[in-house]
């Protein structure tokens, strides 16, 4: 029998596991950490946690693709998020969302091909009052317009 080297990937999950697996309806929580410690889920953790947890494989994809926070592909060195919700979208978030999708030539849910740049969608980060709402790797920016996003994104650029 040839025993498989764990990779940091998997010994991350299983830290997760270990951690919270004993909590009452674990997965979500289980999902989060992983997130959080290796930005997305991999294929392969998909299938640890859900032997962890006594699950099926279909029931840990089915929450992973359903929640569209978690990401199951390596986010780009930077994760740009668009608010999406009711407020942001009376004060014009779709014509940044428009503006965005062309500028970083992807769609919601993808990154570009150089793995600079994610683009995620949120629904109300508590900024409603000063929308449209962006957040870039965390730090929130308000009355973004599609002018502001390219400068954002410009100082951004020399800051990676
Ligand atoms: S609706 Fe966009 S921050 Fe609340």
């Amino acid at each position: 029998m040839t025993s498989v080297e764990p990779t940091a990937e998997s010994q991350a999950v299983a830290a997760a596991i270990a951690r919270h697996g004993h909590e009452p309806g674990p997965l979500i929580v289980v999902l989060h950490a992983v997130q959080d410690a290796l930005g997305y889920i991999p294929e392969q953790a998909v299938r640890q946690i859900a032997d962890g947890l006594n699950l099926s494989r279909a029931e840990v994809f089915g929450v992973v693709t359903f929640y569209h926070y978690f990401r199951t592909h390596k986010p780009g060195a930077r994760t740009v998020q668009i608010c999406r919700a009711e407020a942001c979208q009376a004060r014009g978030c779709q014509s940044l969302e428009r503006h965005a999708r062309e500028k970083l030539g992807i769609d919601y849910h993808e990154t570009t091909a150089d793995g600079s740049t994610s683009l995620e969608m949120v629904f109300c980060m508590g900024n409603c009052a000063t929308g449209p709402a962006v957040r870039i790797d965390g730090r929130l920016y308000s009355h973004v317009t599609p002018e502001r996003f390219d400068a954002l994104l410009a100082h951004q650029e020399n800051a990676l």
